[in-house]
């Protein structure tokens, strides 16, 4: 893969149609490395940085391990790479260990893992973590909130951008 400019990603990834896309974000916490597929998220400025922020429930077992981690991924895959993106939007870590299981090479030696053969990987410095306020959400958002436990917010700097050599 190759690096860009930060400023470029919207050359690669539709900001608008993220939950069309989907994504798999990656983290590790120093003792293990999870993902789970994403389709929430967004690409900004935040606290003068280019930022990304995803939404994580917290039932998914990737939560602890993005608690634990000062960096995370978001990586596009490849069209032929869909049985990937449901494998884990299906499966959770607390079940298999889906980093083995995925039959997928990462890169290991970065800030935070990231597929090998990503179509784009967005790698995040973690700025800050937020919980939504239930009672502050609006009636239109409550059906999201009627089972135990919000979504936390993972406000990330974009530190590295990476596309694969023909995306
Ligand atoms: C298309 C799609 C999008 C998803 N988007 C999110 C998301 O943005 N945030 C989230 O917490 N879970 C999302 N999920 C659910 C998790 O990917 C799923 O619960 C996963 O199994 C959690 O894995 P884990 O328990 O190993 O963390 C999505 C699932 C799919 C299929």
């Amino acid at each position: 893969m190759r690096e860009i400019a930060i400023h470029d990603l919207c050359k690669y990834v539709d900001p608008m149609n993220l939950e069309k896309e989907w994504a798999i974000a990656l983290a590790d916490d120093g003792r293990e490395t999870n993902g789970l597929t994403i389709g929430w998220g967004q690409y900004g400025t935040l606290w003068s940085k280019p930022a990304a922020t995803v939404y994580i429930h917290k039932s998914r077992y990737s939560k602890h391990i993005f608690d634990g981690a000062a960096y995370f991924s978001i990586c596009y895959l490849k069209p032929e790479d869909k049985p990937t993106l449901n494998y884990f939007g299906r499966v959770s870590g607390r079940d298999e260990d889906k980093i083995a299981g995925c039959g997928k090479a990462f890169v290991t030696d970065d800030v935070a893992p990231y597929f090998a053969d990503s179509r784009v990987a967005v790698l995040c410095r973690v700025m800050g973590r937020s919980d939504f306020d239930v009672n502050s959400v609006d009636a239109g958002v409550e059906p999201w909130y009627q089972r135990a436990g919000v979504h936390t917010l993972y406000h990330g700097e974009i530190v590295k951008l990476l596309v694969s050599d023909n995306a």
